[in-house]
Protein backbone atom coordinates (compact mmCIF):
# COMPACT_ATOMS: atom_id res chain seq x y z
CA UNK A 1 0.00 0.00 0.00
CA UNK A 2 1.03 3.66 -0.61
CA UNK A 3 1.62 5.63 2.30
CA UNK A 4 0.08 8.88 2.18
CA UNK A 5 2.29 10.78 4.96
CA UNK A 6 0.98 14.29 6.23
CA UNK A 7 4.09 16.30 7.47
CA UNK A 8 3.63 19.40 10.26
CA UNK A 9 6.32 21.93 9.81
CA UNK A 10 7.71 24.65 7.74
CA UNK A 11 11.16 24.68 8.52
CA UNK A 12 14.45 23.58 7.41
CA UNK A 13 14.02 20.43 9.24
CA UNK A 14 11.08 19.87 8.21
CA UNK A 15 12.37 20.38 4.58
CA UNK A 16 14.87 18.00 5.75
CA UNK A 17 12.09 15.40 6.63
CA UNK A 18 10.43 16.35 3.69
CA UNK A 19 13.15 15.21 1.04
CA UNK A 20 13.97 12.01 2.97
CA UNK A 21 10.18 11.01 2.99
CA UNK A 22 9.77 12.19 -1.13
CA UNK A 23 12.59 9.83 -1.69
CA UNK A 24 10.29 6.49 -0.55
CA UNK A 25 7.82 6.75 -3.05
CA UNK A 26 5.29 7.73 -0.21
CA UNK A 27 2.99 10.24 -0.95
CA UNK A 28 3.57 13.59 1.19
CA UNK A 29 1.04 16.47 1.96
CA UNK A 30 2.58 19.25 4.25
CA UNK A 31 1.04 22.06 6.61
CA UNK A 32 2.43 24.99 7.97
CA UNK A 33 2.13 28.72 8.69
CA UNK A 34 4.58 29.78 6.13
CA UNK A 35 4.58 28.49 2.90
CA UNK A 36 8.49 26.54 2.30
CA UNK A 37 8.91 26.50 -0.76
CA UNK A 38 10.70 23.55 -0.52
CA UNK A 39 8.40 21.54 0.97
CA UNK A 40 5.80 22.90 -1.55
CA UNK A 41 7.64 21.47 -4.31
CA UNK A 42 8.10 17.66 -2.80
CA UNK A 43 4.45 17.87 -1.49
CA UNK A 44 1.34 16.57 -3.89
CA UNK A 45 -0.22 19.22 -0.94
CA UNK A 46 0.62 22.35 1.11
CA UNK A 47 -2.10 24.26 3.21
CA UNK A 48 -1.27 27.16 4.78
CA UNK A 49 -2.25 25.62 8.03
CA UNK A 50 -0.54 26.09 11.72
CA UNK A 51 0.06 23.10 13.49
CA UNK A 52 -0.83 24.60 16.76
CA UNK A 53 -4.18 24.73 15.03
CA UNK A 54 -5.06 21.01 15.84
CA UNK A 55 -8.43 21.22 14.45
CA UNK A 56 -7.40 22.41 11.00
CA UNK A 57 -4.73 20.00 11.08
CA UNK A 58 -7.11 17.36 11.59
CA UNK A 59 -9.56 18.81 8.84
CA UNK A 60 -6.53 18.18 6.53
CA UNK A 61 -5.42 15.02 7.58
CA UNK A 62 -8.98 13.62 6.75
CA UNK A 63 -9.01 15.67 3.21
CA UNK A 64 -5.96 13.95 2.45
CA UNK A 65 -6.25 10.63 3.42
CA UNK A 66 -3.71 10.78 5.28
CA UNK A 67 -2.42 7.08 7.25
CA UNK A 68 0.70 8.72 8.93
CA UNK A 69 1.53 12.28 10.52
CA UNK A 70 4.96 13.37 10.96
CA UNK A 71 5.13 16.51 13.35
CA UNK A 72 8.15 18.70 13.13
CA UNK A 73 8.42 21.15 15.43
CA UNK A 74 7.52 21.35 19.35
CA UNK A 75 4.79 23.86 19.25
CA UNK A 76 2.43 21.78 17.92
CA UNK A 77 3.80 18.60 20.21
CA UNK A 78 2.96 21.32 22.81
CA UNK A 79 -0.93 21.49 21.95
CA UNK A 80 -1.53 17.95 21.48
CA UNK A 81 -1.63 17.62 17.94
CA UNK A 82 -0.35 13.67 17.99
CA UNK A 83 -3.56 12.93 20.65
CA UNK A 84 -6.17 14.70 18.81
CA UNK A 85 -4.42 13.07 15.80
CA UNK A 86 -4.67 9.76 17.09
CA UNK A 87 -8.01 10.28 18.15
CA UNK A 88 -9.21 10.90 14.58
CA UNK A 89 -7.30 7.32 13.76
CA UNK A 90 -4.14 9.11 12.30
CA UNK A 91 -0.83 8.00 13.72
CA UNK A 92 1.46 10.52 14.18
CA UNK A 93 4.96 10.06 14.83
CA UNK A 94 5.93 12.04 17.36
CA UNK A 95 4.83 12.22 21.50
CA UNK A 96 1.73 12.86 22.91
CA UNK A 97 0.99 16.03 24.83
CA UNK A 98 1.86 14.11 28.30
CA UNK A 99 5.16 12.34 26.90
CA UNK A 100 6.40 16.09 25.38
CA UNK A 101 6.23 17.59 28.56
CA UNK A 102 9.72 16.07 28.48
CA UNK A 103 10.70 19.43 26.46
CA UNK A 104 7.70 21.37 27.08
CA UNK A 105 8.13 21.70 30.93
CA UNK A 106 11.35 22.31 32.40
CA UNK A 107 10.64 22.04 35.63
CA UNK A 108 9.05 18.85 34.92
CA UNK A 109 12.00 17.41 32.89
CA UNK A 110 13.90 18.09 35.39
CA UNK A 111 11.69 16.48 38.47
CA UNK A 112 11.16 13.13 36.30
CA UNK A 113 14.88 12.71 35.96
CA UNK A 114 15.39 12.98 39.79
CA UNK A 115 12.91 10.43 40.78
CA UNK A 116 13.90 7.94 38.07
CA UNK A 117 16.99 8.46 38.67
CA UNK A 118 18.23 9.46 35.32
CA UNK A 119 22.27 9.61 35.21
CA UNK A 120 23.60 12.93 33.95
CA UNK A 121 21.11 15.54 35.96
CA UNK A 122 22.98 18.53 37.24
CA UNK A 123 21.69 20.22 40.69
CA UNK A 124 18.65 21.81 40.16
CA UNK A 125 15.45 23.64 41.94
CA UNK A 126 12.19 24.50 40.82
CA UNK A 127 10.48 27.59 41.83
CA UNK A 128 6.83 29.08 41.13
CA UNK A 129 7.37 32.61 41.09
CA UNK A 130 10.32 35.39 40.44
CA UNK A 131 10.99 36.45 44.11
CA UNK A 132 11.65 32.84 45.88
CA UNK A 133 14.07 32.53 42.14
CA UNK A 134 16.06 35.56 43.29
CA UNK A 135 16.12 34.66 46.57
CA UNK A 136 17.50 31.62 46.08
CA UNK A 137 20.11 32.91 43.27
CA UNK A 138 21.08 35.80 45.86
CA UNK A 139 22.59 32.81 48.24
CA UNK A 140 23.43 30.63 45.75
CA UNK A 141 27.20 29.66 45.33
CA UNK A 142 28.62 29.10 42.18
CA UNK A 143 27.34 29.34 38.14
CA UNK A 144 24.21 28.94 37.41
CA UNK A 145 21.68 28.51 34.30
CA UNK A 146 18.27 30.43 35.08
CA UNK A 147 15.25 29.03 32.70
CA UNK A 148 11.85 30.02 32.18
CA UNK A 149 9.79 26.72 32.31
CA UNK A 150 7.97 26.24 29.65
CA UNK A 151 8.79 26.77 25.83
CA UNK A 152 10.66 29.88 24.84
CA UNK A 153 12.17 28.83 21.11
CA UNK A 154 15.60 28.30 23.04
CA UNK A 155 16.40 32.03 23.55
CA UNK A 156 14.98 31.82 27.16
CA UNK A 157 17.98 30.59 29.20
CA UNK A 158 20.75 32.64 30.21
CA UNK A 159 24.11 31.26 32.02
CA UNK A 160 26.26 33.08 34.69
CA UNK A 161 29.74 33.22 34.58
CA UNK A 162 29.13 32.79 30.62
CA UNK A 163 26.88 35.45 29.26
CA UNK A 164 26.16 37.54 32.29
CA UNK A 165 26.33 37.86 36.16
CA UNK A 166 24.81 36.58 38.91
CA UNK A 167 23.45 40.44 39.27
CA UNK A 168 22.47 40.68 35.68
CA UNK A 169 20.64 36.81 36.02
CA UNK A 170 18.82 38.01 38.83
CA UNK A 171 17.43 41.15 37.17
CA UNK A 172 16.58 39.15 33.82
CA UNK A 173 14.64 36.84 36.43
CA UNK A 174 12.53 39.44 37.82
CA UNK A 175 12.02 41.87 34.88
CA UNK A 176 11.31 39.17 31.58
CA UNK A 177 7.58 38.41 33.10
CA UNK A 178 7.85 34.86 34.09
CA UNK A 179 6.42 33.48 36.85
CA UNK A 180 7.89 29.89 36.51
CA UNK A 181 11.69 28.92 36.96
CA UNK A 182 14.40 26.60 36.85
CA UNK A 183 17.49 27.29 38.67
CA UNK A 184 20.38 24.67 38.11
CA UNK A 185 24.19 24.28 38.45
CA UNK A 186 26.08 25.85 35.40
CA UNK A 187 27.64 22.78 33.42
CA UNK A 188 31.10 23.78 31.68
CA UNK A 189 32.18 21.53 28.71
CA UNK A 190 31.21 21.11 25.25
CA UNK A 191 27.85 20.36 23.96
CA UNK A 192 26.38 18.38 21.62
CA UNK A 193 22.98 16.17 20.46
CA UNK A 194 21.89 12.93 20.08
CA UNK A 195 18.69 12.00 18.48
CA UNK A 196 16.99 8.74 18.86
CA UNK A 197 14.05 7.27 16.64
CA UNK A 198 12.12 5.72 19.88
CA UNK A 199 8.77 3.35 19.61
CA UNK A 200 7.18 0.57 20.91
CA UNK A 201 10.47 0.52 23.50
CA UNK A 202 12.84 0.35 20.66
CA UNK A 203 15.55 3.31 21.07
CA UNK A 204 17.79 3.92 17.37
CA UNK A 205 20.52 6.29 18.17
CA UNK A 206 22.03 8.54 15.63
CA UNK A 207 25.10 10.14 15.12
CA UNK A 208 26.32 13.06 17.14
CA UNK A 209 25.89 16.42 16.04
CA UNK A 210 27.41 20.20 17.52
CA UNK A 211 24.66 22.77 17.00
CA UNK A 212 25.84 26.36 16.93
CA UNK A 213 23.60 28.23 19.32
CA UNK A 214 25.12 31.95 19.37
CA UNK A 215 24.44 34.08 17.02
CA UNK A 216 27.72 35.58 15.86
CA UNK A 217 31.22 34.02 15.21
CA UNK A 218 33.24 32.77 17.98
CA UNK A 219 30.07 32.25 20.03
CA UNK A 220 29.52 35.97 20.89
CA UNK A 221 25.97 37.04 21.24
CA UNK A 222 22.51 36.11 21.81
CA UNK A 223 21.14 32.37 22.00
CA UNK A 224 19.53 31.65 18.29
CA UNK A 225 17.31 28.80 17.47
CA UNK A 226 20.71 27.72 16.26
CA UNK A 227 23.12 28.93 13.28
CA UNK A 228 24.91 25.82 11.90
CA UNK A 229 25.55 22.68 12.90
CA UNK A 230 27.86 19.76 12.19
CA UNK A 231 28.52 16.30 12.29
CA UNK A 232 31.51 13.36 11.46
CA UNK A 233 31.48 10.37 9.36
CA UNK A 234 31.37 8.10 12.35
CA UNK A 235 29.18 8.77 15.59
CA UNK A 236 31.35 10.65 17.68
CA UNK A 237 32.22 14.18 17.48
CA UNK A 238 35.70 15.26 17.19
CA UNK A 239 36.02 16.01 21.18
CA UNK A 240 34.68 13.07 22.36
CA UNK A 241 35.87 9.32 22.72
CA UNK A 242 33.35 6.67 22.13
CA UNK A 243 32.46 5.80 26.20
CA UNK A 244 31.05 9.16 26.04
CA UNK A 245 29.08 9.04 23.04
CA UNK A 246 27.82 5.46 24.54
CA UNK A 247 27.13 7.32 28.12
CA UNK A 248 25.07 9.92 26.26
CA UNK A 249 23.70 6.65 24.23
CA UNK A 250 22.50 4.73 27.46
CA UNK A 251 21.00 7.75 28.79
CA UNK A 252 18.51 8.00 26.15
CA UNK A 253 17.87 4.61 26.95
CA UNK A 254 17.74 4.93 30.44
CA UNK A 255 14.56 7.84 29.55
CA UNK A 256 12.66 6.14 27.59
CA UNK A 257 12.78 2.75 30.26
CA UNK A 258 11.50 5.33 32.14
CA UNK A 259 8.79 6.34 29.49
CA UNK A 260 7.51 3.67 28.09
CA UNK A 261 4.70 5.51 25.72
CA UNK A 262 6.78 7.55 24.34
CA UNK A 263 7.31 8.18 20.49
CA UNK A 264 8.68 10.19 17.80
CA UNK A 265 12.32 11.60 18.49
CA UNK A 266 14.08 12.29 21.83
CA UNK A 267 16.57 14.48 21.30
CA UNK A 268 19.03 14.58 23.70
CA UNK A 269 21.19 17.81 24.37
CA UNK A 270 24.09 16.70 26.27
CA UNK A 271 27.06 19.08 28.19
CA UNK A 272 29.81 16.72 27.36
CA UNK A 273 31.97 17.83 31.17
CA UNK A 274 34.94 16.78 32.75
CA UNK A 275 32.78 14.27 34.15
CA UNK A 276 30.90 12.82 30.80
CA UNK A 277 28.22 13.99 29.67
CA UNK A 278 25.79 15.84 31.34
CA UNK A 279 21.81 16.36 30.24
CA UNK A 280 21.34 20.03 28.98
CA UNK A 281 17.87 19.17 27.96
CA UNK A 282 15.43 16.92 26.28
CA UNK A 283 13.82 17.94 23.48
CA UNK A 284 10.50 15.77 21.75
CA UNK A 285 11.74 16.23 18.24
CA UNK A 286 14.34 16.38 15.77
CA UNK A 287 16.84 19.14 16.14
CA UNK A 288 16.46 22.17 13.70
CA UNK A 289 19.12 21.77 12.21
CA UNK A 290 20.76 19.35 13.45
CA UNK A 291 17.92 16.68 11.19
CA UNK A 292 19.46 18.20 8.33
CA UNK A 293 22.74 16.71 9.45
CA UNK A 294 21.56 13.39 10.01
CA UNK A 295 18.64 12.41 7.86
CA UNK A 296 20.51 13.32 4.19
CA UNK A 297 23.18 10.58 5.69
CA UNK A 298 20.70 8.01 7.13
CA UNK A 299 20.70 4.63 4.87
CA UNK A 300 17.56 3.38 6.12
CA UNK A 301 14.57 4.86 4.67
CA UNK A 302 12.57 7.20 7.43
CA UNK A 303 9.76 5.82 6.13
CA UNK A 304 10.15 2.37 7.05
CA UNK A 305 10.63 3.79 10.51
CA UNK A 306 7.30 5.20 10.53
CA UNK A 307 5.43 2.24 9.70
CA UNK A 308 7.16 -0.01 11.93
CA UNK A 309 6.01 2.71 14.40
CA UNK A 310 2.71 2.64 13.71
CA UNK A 311 2.55 -1.18 13.44
CA UNK A 312 3.46 -1.59 16.48
CA UNK A 313 6.76 -3.04 15.22
CA UNK A 314 10.62 -3.18 16.81
CA UNK A 315 12.09 0.31 14.59
CA UNK A 316 14.66 -1.13 12.10
CA UNK A 317 18.11 -0.83 12.81
CA UNK A 318 19.73 1.98 11.64
CA UNK A 319 22.05 2.56 9.01
CA UNK A 320 24.04 5.66 7.87
CA UNK A 321 26.68 6.73 5.60
CA UNK A 322 29.93 7.27 6.94
CA UNK A 323 30.56 10.83 5.76
CA UNK A 324 30.67 14.08 7.37
CA UNK A 325 27.75 16.89 7.47
CA UNK A 326 28.22 20.85 8.00
CA UNK A 327 25.19 23.13 7.71
CA UNK A 328 25.19 26.44 7.33
CA UNK A 329 22.06 28.74 8.48
CA UNK A 330 21.48 32.51 6.43
CA UNK A 331 19.30 34.36 8.83
CA UNK A 332 17.45 37.59 8.39
CA UNK A 333 19.75 40.77 9.14
CA UNK A 334 18.45 41.59 13.02
CA UNK A 335 17.92 37.68 13.90
CA UNK A 336 17.50 36.79 16.62
CA UNK A 337 16.86 40.20 18.83
CA UNK A 338 14.97 42.86 15.59
CA UNK A 339 15.07 40.37 12.36
CA UNK A 340 14.03 41.97 9.37
CA UNK A 341 10.61 40.45 7.78
CA UNK A 342 9.52 40.56 4.51
CA UNK A 343 12.79 40.60 2.87
CA UNK A 344 12.26 39.33 -0.55
CA UNK A 345 15.34 36.64 -1.61
CA UNK A 346 16.96 35.97 -4.42
CA UNK A 347 17.81 32.24 -4.37
CA UNK A 348 19.90 30.82 -7.04
CA UNK A 349 19.76 27.11 -6.42
CA UNK A 350 21.76 26.10 -9.49
CA UNK A 351 24.40 27.76 -7.82
CA UNK A 352 24.71 25.78 -4.38
CA UNK A 353 27.01 22.92 -6.82
CA UNK A 354 27.24 19.58 -4.70
CA UNK A 355 25.35 21.28 -1.38
CA UNK A 356 22.01 20.38 -0.08
CA UNK A 357 19.52 23.42 0.05
CA UNK A 358 17.01 23.63 2.35
CA UNK A 359 14.57 26.02 2.65
CA UNK A 360 13.12 27.22 6.45
CA UNK A 361 11.02 29.85 7.92
CA UNK A 362 10.52 31.60 4.01
CA UNK A 363 7.30 32.18 3.09
CA UNK A 364 6.68 31.62 -0.70
CA UNK A 365 4.22 34.74 -2.26
CA UNK A 366 3.00 34.66 -5.99
CA UNK A 367 5.95 37.23 -6.80
CA UNK A 368 8.57 35.48 -5.11
CA UNK A 369 10.37 34.36 -1.66
CA UNK A 370 10.16 36.70 1.37
CA UNK A 371 12.17 36.13 4.85
CA UNK A 372 9.80 35.82 8.37
CA UNK A 373 11.19 36.52 11.63
CA UNK A 374 12.93 33.13 12.16
CA UNK A 375 15.85 31.34 10.51
CA UNK A 376 15.78 31.59 6.37
CA UNK A 377 17.79 28.44 4.38
CA UNK A 378 20.39 26.02 5.11
CA UNK A 379 23.22 24.77 2.78
CA UNK A 380 24.53 21.43 4.17
CA UNK A 381 27.90 19.90 2.66
CA UNK A 382 28.13 16.17 2.82
CA UNK A 383 31.79 14.91 2.73
CA UNK A 384 34.30 12.22 3.54
CA UNK A 385 35.38 14.85 5.85
CA UNK A 386 34.42 17.64 8.65
CA UNK A 387 36.85 20.13 6.44
CA UNK A 388 35.55 18.61 3.23
CA UNK A 389 31.87 19.39 3.90
CA UNK A 390 32.83 22.76 5.38
CA UNK A 391 34.22 23.54 1.84
CA UNK A 392 31.03 22.60 0.27
CA UNK A 393 28.56 24.49 2.31
CA UNK A 394 31.10 27.68 1.96
CA UNK A 395 31.29 27.28 -1.92
CA UNK A 396 27.64 27.13 -2.14
CA UNK A 397 27.38 30.46 -0.40
CA UNK A 398 29.13 32.27 -2.64
CA UNK A 399 25.95 33.08 -3.89
CA UNK A 400 23.69 33.49 -0.70
CA UNK A 401 21.35 37.04 -1.64
CA UNK A 402 21.73 40.05 0.06
CA UNK A 403 19.76 40.43 3.51
CA UNK A 404 20.98 37.04 4.97
CA UNK A 405 23.75 36.94 7.66
CA UNK A 406 25.66 33.57 8.35
CA UNK A 407 28.07 32.49 10.90
CA UNK A 408 31.15 31.48 8.83
CA UNK A 409 32.71 29.54 11.18
CA UNK A 410 30.85 26.84 11.75
CA UNK A 411 32.59 23.62 10.95
CA UNK A 412 35.94 25.32 10.20
CA UNK A 413 39.10 23.28 11.16
CA UNK A 414 40.21 25.60 13.35
CA UNK A 415 37.16 25.98 15.51
CA UNK A 416 36.59 22.01 15.89
CA UNK A 417 40.00 22.36 16.71
CA UNK A 418 39.55 24.81 19.53
CA UNK A 419 36.82 22.27 21.06
CA UNK A 420 39.13 19.76 20.86
CA UNK A 421 41.92 21.14 22.73
CA UNK A 422 38.94 22.63 25.11
CA UNK A 423 38.03 19.25 26.26
CA UNK A 424 41.21 18.38 26.55
CA UNK A 425 42.03 20.73 28.86
CA UNK A 426 39.13 20.24 30.87
CA UNK A 427 40.13 16.41 30.63
CA UNK A 428 43.67 17.34 32.31
CA UNK A 429 45.26 15.89 29.16
P1 LIG B 1 17.91 25.10 26.40
O1 LIG B 1 16.83 26.05 25.96
O2 LIG B 1 17.62 24.35 27.63
O3 LIG B 1 18.47 24.33 25.23
O4 LIG B 1 19.16 26.02 26.76
C1 LIG B 1 19.74 26.84 25.79
C2 LIG B 1 21.22 26.81 25.97
O5 LIG B 1 21.55 27.28 27.28
C3 LIG B 1 21.86 25.43 25.91
O6 LIG B 1 22.11 25.00 24.62
C4 LIG B 1 23.13 25.66 26.68
O7 LIG B 1 24.09 26.31 25.86
C5 LIG B 1 22.71 26.61 27.74
N1 LIG B 1 22.41 25.87 28.98
C6 LIG B 1 21.23 25.36 29.38
N2 LIG B 1 21.36 24.75 30.57
C7 LIG B 1 22.65 24.88 30.93
C8 LIG B 1 23.42 24.46 32.07
N3 LIG B 1 22.88 23.82 33.11
N4 LIG B 1 24.73 24.79 32.09
C9 LIG B 1 25.31 25.48 31.08
N5 LIG B 1 24.64 25.88 29.99
C10 LIG B 1 23.33 25.59 29.91
N1 LIG C 1 19.15 22.89 17.60
C1 LIG C 1 18.39 23.26 18.71
C2 LIG C 1 17.02 22.79 18.72
O1 LIG C 1 16.49 22.24 17.77
O2 LIG C 1 16.38 22.97 19.73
Amino acid sequence: MTETVLLVGGGGREHAIARALAATGATLYACAGNRNPGIARLADGFAEVEGTDVDGVVEYADEVGATLAVVGPEGPLAAGLVDVLEDAGVYAFGPRQAEARIETDKAWQRQFMREQGISGCPDFETFENADAACEYLDTYDGDVAVKPRGLTGGKGVRVTGDQLSKAEATEYVRESGYDEWVIEERLVGEEFTVQAFVANGSVRVSPAVQDHKRAYEGDEGPNTGGMGSYSDAGFELPFMTEDDYDEAARILRETVDALPEYRGILYGQFMLTADGPKVVEFNARFGDPEAMNTLPVMRTEFLDVLTAARDGEELPPLEFDARATVCKYGVPEGYPTDPQAGTKLTIDEESVGEALLFYASVDEREDGIYTTTSRAFAVVGVAESIGGAEKIAESALESAPDGVRVRHDVGKPEVVGRRVDHMQQLRGE
